[in-house]
């Protein structure tokens, strides 16, 4: 009996042609402008994977919101397209793993760990204070927040280890311990 695969088992990966048959509104879809150089730094990524450049999903997926900000619909396509995967295939990565963003964050970007010794410590209450202070409201499923005129985000993320001077925050690139809502205000001040 002939079994007509759609997987390969040596990739577990389907072609392209057949993630984006013939005919399919897909078939034709354009990469987004890519910056120089970036799919270089793709493929270099999918040769860390010999066996299964399924496995170059998530690389993929870091470098996509690196250099974007967030991982749009265009980036689950052409990651999907790349990697020989359905677009679900993609999807379904991005909306379990809370470190991605599927939208945009603010120009200035708050993060809050949210893990047990910083929520021991007051992480919580922080967060909120943090999304009154700065007037967000909630903007995708893992809870990124962002204010009106698009200056401000404010995200739980988990811990960035640093747990014995929790609560822990960041603020685009820098570092924050010991965080009170005094110390809050001090750094919106200094950020704003
Ligand atoms: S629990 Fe917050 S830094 Fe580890």
């Amino acid at each position: 009996m002939s079994t007509n695969r759609v997987v390969d088992p040596a990739t577990q990966t389907i072609p392209p042609e057949q993630a984006y048959p013939v005919g399919s509104p897909d078939h034709d879809h354009l990469a987004p402008p890519l910056p120089v150089g970036f799919e270089e730094q793709a493929d270099e990524l999918i040769s860390h994977y010999p066996v299964s450049k399924r496995s170059a999903t998530l690389p993929l997926l870091h470098l996509w919101q690196e250099t974007f900000g967030y991982i749009s619909d265009d980036g689950i396509e052409w990651i999907g397209h790349k990697l020989g995967l359905q677009p679900i295939n993609i999807l379904e990565l991005v909306t379990f793993y809370p470190m991605f963003r599927q939208h945009p964050a603010g120009k200035i970007q708050i993060r809050v760990c949210r893990t047990l010794s910083c929520a021991m410590a007051g992480s919580y209450d922080l967060c909120n204070h943090f999304r009154q202070k700065c007037g967000t409201t909630e903007n995708e499923v893992h809870g990124l927040e962002i204010s009106p005129d698009g200056k401000y985000s404010v995200e739980f993320v988990e811990c960035i280890a640093s747990c014995g001077t929790a609560p822990v925050i960041m603020i685009n690139d820098d570092f924050h311990e010991n965080v009170t809502i005094k110390r809050a205000d001090e750094l919106l001040e200094k950020y704003r």
